[in-house]
């Protein structure tokens, strides 16, 4: 009888997607050494957008989360998920700030690293992948799933074959969005399995457009080894398909589980309480454990959907959905087919929005399509359209390399820099992966977390911080014709901030006056325009931070900046006012 195993992701994917990272240690100690106990493949619990959110939200020091929870699961391996060179964040760190981090990481509990690029460029995943078997982890060599004429099953074998020489121990296949239909699956899993009958494969999934365990099973049957589940009462909609059904599912099948299902029942009666509270306060919306196909209409993750209609929105021309919709693709085709997973995904949705609004295909182009077009990135799965590629980075050179190997080491400046505020190594990693949350941190540390005021109900849908796996709902308008939408969160949101003041409140604005609103949640990073000044339809009027994203907010007329509400560092809400144009 073949065994199969599962690896529980409540701790992290599902707590992600479902409720935006928010569940703090407290909340799930006690059942912590149940789960040890189930006999799960590996639990993951750390890494994603847990360690930003445990500084930013939970006043929870990563490291020491991590520590309990290794501490109350002694027999189980703890898994993390890091982004090979870019580590937790998006942009690229050096090498020795790289090997730092999981070094660390292994250090104070985590045996399995999952480790991805969001291109699938494996000289982004080398160093991470070398530093884990270094110090004895398990180093997970991962492949987003995506597709295009560039990506077939040939180039991601040789990927994997890549991923082998560097020290994988396993082999994970990420399909970020859902969208791997069961036989294509089928037919993956078996040519890796062809190519490299020893490595062990592991599929990741979200239930999102409801293919998961279709997809699961005939993976299995391909023989892939490993299952990413989630308990019961955290599963289905944008989280992992459910432990115990899978459980049951396999074993219906021949196939050997060694789980204990007593074990099953107290974690998922434990998680229905997880689930009531995180409902009955809002963060968990329901409709994020439901199913949604759109993704699979569009062929594009939900998250980068819900971006596009909020860009769209912001623009005052969502009926031009339909157009940046067909635009999305060949933007992605002139970039040499990225996967679409955060940033690439927003990256490319904006490139779609801006492509189609500017009436000129890369007139405006924003600062990340930059930098990617020169390399800064990694290496794209095709090569960039030569002549795209000239139009926006003229004669700038490219990068022929690794990024990294251009970066100066960073670990020993940020430890000067921080001085006696840091109280160990592992206080400079949180300092390099997230500075000013983690100097809050610091500094809440240091006062002993004086309670925060919790903030006001957040306006859901509206205003609140985009949990992952939340709703945005619009009718839109497309050739006369209503459609309702649905978009749904992706795996960056967590990054977003929680509701807080809004910075301004919008109030109508005069006649002949235009009021420029904020388009989503996040904050000001920069105000670009002062009053009196004239504007062109098109000029950035304030750049903010949202979803760990740089969104270029521009003017959409023509006219002169009659006030400028937005202010650097504030938070603002869905349609506060930033500038208005007169
Ligand atoms: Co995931």
């Amino acid at each position: 009888m073949r065994k199969v195993q599962l690896t529980e992701t409540v701790l992290r994917d599902a707590n992600q997607s479902l409720i935006a990272t928010r569940l703090p240690y407290d909340k799930f100690e006690s059942i912590l050494e149940t789960i040890n106990k189930a006999g799960f493949y590996s639990a993951e619990v750390w890494g994603g957008a847990t360690f930003d959110v445990c500084l930013r939200y939970l006043q929870e020091d990563p490291w020491e989360r991590l520590r309990k929870i290794r501490a109350k699961m002694p027999d189980t391996k703890l898994q993390m998920l890091l982004r090979g060179q870019n580590i937790l964040g998006y942009k690229h760190y050096p090498d020795d700030v790289v090997r730092k981090f999981v070094a660390h990481s292994i250090k104070n509990g985590i045996d399995i690293i999952r480790i991805f690029d969001a291109l699938n460029d494996v000289r982004n995943l080398e160093v991470a992948i070398d530093e884990t078997v270094k110090n004895g982890g398990h180093a997970s060599g991962t492949i987003c799933y995506t597709t295009s004429p560039v990506h077939t099953h040939e180039t991601f074998v040789g990927m994997v074959k890549d991923l082998k020489s560097m020290g994988a121990a396993s082999i994970c296949i990420k399909d970020m969005a859902g969208i791997m239909g069961p036989q294509e699956a089928y037919n993956l899993v078996a040519a890796i399995k062809d190519a490299e009958p020893e490595m062990p494969v592991v599929i990741h999934t979200h239930s999102t457009t409801g293919l998961a365990f279709m997809t699961y099973l005939k993976c299995v049957e391909a023989g892939a080894d490993v299952l990413d589940c989630a308990i019961s009462p955290m599963s289905g909609g944008t989280s992992q398909p459910a432990t115990e059904t899978m459980a049951f599912a396999l074993r219906d099948m021949g196939y050997q589980v060694d789980l204990d299902d007593k074990a099953l029942v107290t974690m998922a009666d434990f998680f229905k309480g997880v689930r009531a509270d995180f409902l009955k306060d809002g963060v968990l919306d329901p409709i994020s454990m439901a199913t949604d196909t759109q993704c699979l209409n569009y062929q594009i993750p939900g998250g980068m959907l819900s971006n596009l209609i909020s860009q769209l929105k912001q623009m005052n021309a969502i009926d031009r959905l339909d157009e940046a919709l067909a635009e999305t693709p060949k933007v992605r085709k002139d970039l040499g087919y990225p996967p679409l997973v955060t940033p690439t995904s927003q990256m490319v949705g904006s490139q779609a929005v801006q492509n189609v609004l500017a009436g000129e295909r890369y007139k405006v182009v924003g600062k990340e399509i930059k930098a990617y077009c020169r390399g800064e990135y990694g290496r794209t799965p095709a090569p960039i359209d030569p002549e795209i590629q000239k139009k926006i980075v003229g004669n700038a050179p490219i990068v022929e390399g690794r990024f990294a190997d251009s970066l100066e080491p960073g670990f020993e400046a940020a430890k000067a820099e921080l001085g006696a505020t840091a109280t160990c190594d592992e206080d400079v990693l949180s300092y390099i992966a997230f500075p000013q949350v983690a100097t809050a941190f610091f500094k809440d540390r240091e006062a002993g977390f004086p309670k925060k005021e919790a903030p006001k109900t957040e306006k859901k849908t509206e205003s609140a911080a985009p949990a992952v796996g939340s709703t945005f709902n619009y009718v839109v308008n497309v050739n006369g014709n209503q459609y309702a939408v649905t978009g749904v969160v992706g795996d960056a949101a967590a990054a977003a901030p929680a509701a807080v003041p809004a910075a301004a409140p919008a109030a109508a604005p005069a006649a002949g006056e235009t009021a420029v609103k904020s388009p989503m949640p996040g904050s000001v990073a920069k105000v670009l325009c002062s009053a009196g000044q004239a504007v062109n339809a098109g000029d950035v009027l304030v750049v903010l931070e949202a979803m760990k994203m740089e969104i270029e907010v521009s003017a959409p007329c023509a006219g002169t900046v009659k006030s400028v509400a937005a202010s650097a560092g504030a938070a603002v809400a869905t349609d506060d006012l930033l500038v208005t144009i007169g």
